[in-house]
């Protein structure tokens, strides 16, 4: 039976299950073609997605009805029907797809690279989402490592443009970088990334629950919970914001004030946390938001395609010699083991714990 995983837009605790028609009784129109969704990975970038749906117009991906919506993941899919596109039966595409068992796409410049889905509604997303790549060596895919690309490849490689965009900037001028949420995966993968090329003190901010995971990881150079931000000591930072946490955000630039050098938000793990003071009124440097596709097109003109995309796949493979030392990852099959795992996710996972669904 064909399904699909939806919430209700506003409110991310409702979640349900829909059948969909099987995917042989659908009827394509010229240009469209349908791909299998096999498996995904679930993160709480998923769920930044859904609190973010309207601000950035991720629900327009995979609309639903009514107050319903389908929250986009990373995952592998399969041609099962190509109708009269160039796509072939049976090749796997790594992509953005919803939490369903298949996706219509209307596949516009087939490469052997892969192709992008050229459907009218997501015309005006942005382009990056849009592309699936066709899942060959020489595209870079280690079919080893499906799992850890589903779940780690879309942060690791904004933990990969953060730790540049950084060292582009010279850190500016900071003497360490802290970050919050230090425990997610995102963050790990940045702090991976510092430790390795930069020469600055690495700060993990995180949960007291979390403490000892993110302790135990030997990333980071000092770890501090979110209890403790005052008893931080005065340097030059950069702080690198996944949590999203308003009212941390606001203790952090009192007790620093203009040692705040570089206030630069990435994520919302802590969606339930958004009420504190406006940013734009905080002391130190004025918090704004990381934009990873201006630092990609910098390093594309500046280095060209192929040094960037060598310099993130020496990179990844580093990252993916360490990652199994910190984090499982689990698969789950089927519909109820996907909604349990959407749950678990939303409410906040073990951080030593990841996830794949398998449709
Ligand atoms: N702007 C971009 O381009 C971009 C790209 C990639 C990711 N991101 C964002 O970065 C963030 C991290 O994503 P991820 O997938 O790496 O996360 P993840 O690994 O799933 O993070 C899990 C961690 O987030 C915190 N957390 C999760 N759910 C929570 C909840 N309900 N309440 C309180 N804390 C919760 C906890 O950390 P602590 O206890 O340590 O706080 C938890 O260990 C997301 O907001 C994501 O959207 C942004």
């Amino acid at each position: 039976m064909s399904y699909s995983v939806e919430v209700v837009r506003n409110n991310l605790e409702e979640v349900r299950t829909v059948d969909l028609p099987d995917a042989g009784t659908i009827e394509l129109a010229d240009g469209e073609a349908i791909i299998r969704v096999d498996r995904f990975g679930l993160t709480a970038n998923n769920i930044t997605y859904g609190v973010a749906g309207d601000m950035i117009g991720y629900w327009q991906f995979f609309p639903a009805e009514n107050e319903f919506g389908r929250i986009p993941v990373w995952g592998i899919g399969t041609v099962i029907n190509p109708g009269s596109t160039d796509l072939k039966a049976g090749d796997e595409y790594y992509g953005y797809y919803p939490m369903s068992s298949y996706l219509v796409v209307r596949p516009g410049h087939v490469t052997p690279r892969g192709f992008t889905d050229g459907a009218e509604h997501r015309a005006p997303l942005p382009p990056a989402y849009n592309q699936y790549s066709l899942m060959t060596s020489e595209n870079g895919f280690d079919r080893e490592y499906d799992a850890h690309r589903m779940v780690y490849y879309p942060l690791f490689i904004t933990g990969f443009v953060l730790d540049d965009w950084l060292a582009d900037n010279d850190l500016f001028g900071a003497e360490k970088v802290i970050l919050s949420s230090a425990s997610s995966k995102t963050s790990f993968s940045l702090a991976f990334l510092l430790q390795q090329n930069r020469n600055t003190t690495v700060v993990g901010l995180t949960s007291a629950g979390n403490k000892a995971f993110v302790e135990g990881m030997g990333i980071y150079d000092e770890v501090v919970t979110y209890d403790d931000v005052e008893q931080m000591a005065d340097a030059k930072v950069a702080f690198i914001d996944m949590a999203g946490n308003r009212q941390i955000l606001e203790r952090l630039h009192n007790h620093l004030g203009d040692n705040i050098v570089c206030s630069c938000g990435v994520g919302i793990t802590h969606w339930e946390s958004r009420d504190g003071q406006e940013p734009a009124t905080l002391p130190g440097a004025k918090p704004s938001m990381f934009f990873a596709p201006s630092q990609i097109q910098k390093r594309n003109q500046d280095w060209g395609p192929e040094k960037l995309e060598a310099e993130m796949q020496k990179a990844w493979s580093a990252f993916l010699g360490s990652v199994d030392n910190w984090v499982t990852i689990n698969e789950a099959t089927g519909k109820d083991a996907m909604v349990e795992t959407y749950k678990t996710v939303l409410h906040g996972a073990k951080p030593d714990q990841s996830y794949i669904c398998v449709v």
